[in-house]
């Protein structure tokens, strides 16, 4: 089934269709530019953004393609962008929002490591981009790896499709994800470890501690680029962790266009997401670039991190 035909199968407004129908446009021309026999995407742009970090050629490409793309529909109100210091205008009367971080895990993009865009869409109302992540109406990703997925959350469930790369087209691949309850996956840059809070230290040498065999009980894994880290949880189980550390002392995953989105789809397939004070999705945000700490993953996982603060 292609993600037209899905779209027509289900009951989502005709603005969310046209939403993700913008994605999947987007998207398909970042596979293509990813896929290019040119180097001229590689490589830093020279340019440092709104969070003092360098800006990579493809960071900035990624952004005018997905910019250009909701340009083109009319019920967007406004986008927020990770490379944009402020929000960009588009339709004043739009019915939507769109939050994005539209290239994730840009520092591996030079070493042939998967790289994703992330989207969050809220109402336009009162409030505008800061409201609570319970609110947003859809969020989704897509993951440019071995294959390249769109995934998102709408209505309830989350489902995973895969591009066919021949006709462009994206075929329901993933319905209904549901992810493993717990699982043996570790997910934290352990470089930070002698500037982590107690409780994650504790956490994480429990995930190192061998079983009555002398064999490990957990897998420790962490690529760099979010969306990858996350999709590979959320298929398999497994928790991902991004604390407060010396370098980020306010994190360093962005709250409303980074970890609302992904734990909304964490959401939906049945996981479970903090930034160890509260539900992510609870938090109000006080302004669009915030960052905050973000852990996401199985339920049961997560749940354990969380009772080593309540001692
Ligand atoms: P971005 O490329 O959009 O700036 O995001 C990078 C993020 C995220 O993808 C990843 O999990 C994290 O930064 C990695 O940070 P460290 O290099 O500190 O591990
Ligand atoms: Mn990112
Ligand atoms: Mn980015």
């Amino acid at each position: 089934m292609t993600l037209q035909q899905f779209l027509n199968s289900k009951n989502f407004n005709s603005e969310i269709n046209q939403i993700l129908l913008n994605i999947e446009a987007g998207s398909i021309k970042m596979y293509g530019k990813l896929n290019e026999e040119t180097s001229d995407i590689f490589g830093p742009s020279g340019e440092k953004n709104i969070q003092n970090e360098e800006v990579q050629k493809l960071d900035l490409i990624a952004n005018d393609i997905f910019i250009d793309v909701f340009k083109t529909n009319s019920n967007i109100a406004k986008i927020l962008s990770e490379e944009n210091e402020h929000t960009i205008d588009l339709n004043n009367n739009g019915k939507y929002l769109v939050a994005m971080d539209p290239l994730d895990g840009s520092s591996n993009i030079d070493v042939n490591i998967p790289v994703g865009s992330i989207f969050s869409i809220l109402e336009n109302k009162e409030g505008g981009f800061l409201q609570n992540g319970v609110d947003q109406k859809l969020a989704c990703y897509v993951i440019y790896g071995t294959t390249t997925m769109m995934v998102f959350a709408v209505d309830q469930a989350t489902h995973g499709f895969t591009l066919n790369t021949k006709n462009k087209q994206y075929i329901l691949t993933h319905p209904n994800i549901s992810t493993p309850n717990t699982g043996n996956i570790f997910s934290i840059n352990e470089g930070n470890f002698n500037s982590m809070e107690k409780e994650i230290v504790e956490f994480i040498n429990y995930c190192k501690e061998l079983n009555p065999n002398g064999k490990r009980t957990h897998t420790g894994r962490f690529i760099g680029s979010l969306v990858a880290d996350f999709h590979r949880n959320m298929l398999k189980g497994g928790i991902f962790i991004y604390p407060t550390t010396a370098d980020r002392p306010n994190g360093q995953l962005r709250l409303i266009y980074e970890c609302n989105p992904i734990a909304f789809i964490a959401k939906y397939a049945g996981g479970e997401s903090t930034d160890l004070t509260k539900n992510i999705l609870d938090v109000k945000p006080k302004n669009i670039h915030q960052r905050t700490a973000f852990v996401v993953g199985s339920k049961q996982m997560v749940n354990k991190l969380l009772s080593l603060y309540k001692v």
